[in-house]
């Protein structure tokens, strides 16, 4: 069923697992993150970032595109459709105006001030129609489509709090050291202001720049209320690979379902591999 993320995500932080957030980039991604939520029994968040969006079509095309596949995968699953970075108002309303269930509001570049203005307007929007809110803080590194950022910015908690306190989010993804991206050595997540930040309120955390993070440090950050993790890169890399070694191995193919195919197929298994990891499998 599409639903908000606001239940999967306080069931996923009262019973100590993550729910994963995978970022669609075309109908493959979407086949494939579907599917694996169905097989693993296990609640799902459709990112889509405003490139992405764009790149398919709109985002009216991504709600269709994924009630269509829904249907005829018989899903029955919890399944959000998540505006991933929302880059104003106008963006969140859009896509919620569309039918997502979901949206992130990214003013973590502005002022706080203006940042918790922005968020509560977002918020005010979004919660009569039932459609959870995300908002952050501090600076995630690397990039993804617009979301560029030279180096990271820690959040401060006190930000934080007021952040939490004045707007009414749904969960926060304050920023604690992780990137966009692949990962130029080891990641090192702030996990004392994690533990602060946590405390200061019941509300689930969210780890943007999940690839490359060591499973020791999913499974700290989800102890410390972290309820959602996002995931894109990875997925990414693993199906692209397919697709190179298909392509390489032989060049008379043409037919793009030659090498599409066994994309999916690893994107797939690595979505599984990662709900297994977060602990959100058989939590449907
Ligand atoms: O918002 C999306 C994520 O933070 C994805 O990060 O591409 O490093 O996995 P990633
Ligand atoms: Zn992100």
């Amino acid at each position: 069923a599409l639903v908000s993320m606001k239940e999967m995500m306080i069931k996923g932080k009262r019973e100590g697992y993550a729910i994963g957030q995978f970022n669609l980039n075309n109908l493959e991604y979407t086949q494939a993150i579907l599917q694996a939520a169905q097989a693993e029994q296990s609640p799902v968040i459709l990112g889509v970032s405003e490139g992405a969006a764009r790149y398919m079509g709109g985002f009216t095309t991504v709600v269709h595109m994924v009630k269509g596949l829904m249907h005829d995968y018989k899903i029955t699953v919890p399944v959000a459709i998540h505006l991933d970075h929302g880059s104003s108002l106008e963006k969140c309303k859009e896509a919620i105006d569309a039918g997502f269930t979901s949206v992130m509001i990214d003013a973590s570049a502005k002022p706080i001030e203006e940042n918790i203005a922005i968020t509560k307007q977002v918020v005010d929007y979004a919660h009569p129609k039932n459609v959870s809110v995300e908002a952050e803080l501090g600076l995630v590194g690397g990039q993804e489509d617009d979301t560029i950022a030279e180096g990271v910015m820690y959040a401060d908690p006190a930000e934080c709090k007021r952040l939490v306190d004045e707007t009414n989010i749904d969960c926060l993804a304050p920023a604690l050291g992780s990137v966009h991206g692949p990962y130029k050595g080891e990641p090192n997540l702030g996990f004392k202001e994690m533990e602060e930040i946590s405390n200061q309120s019941d509300l689930p955390l969210v780890l943007h720049g999940g690839t490359g993070i060591p499973t020791k440090d999913i499974q700290r950050s989800i102890s410390l209320g972290t309820a959602k993790i996002n995931v894109n890169t990875e997925n990414q890399i693993q199906g692209t690979k397919k697709v190179r070694e298909v392509l390489a191995a032989d060049s008379e193919v043409y037919d793009p379902r030659k090498f599409l195919t066994p994309m999916r197929e690893a994107i797939q298994a690595t979505v599984v591999g990662k709900m297994r990891e977060f602990g959100s499998s058989q939590k449907a």
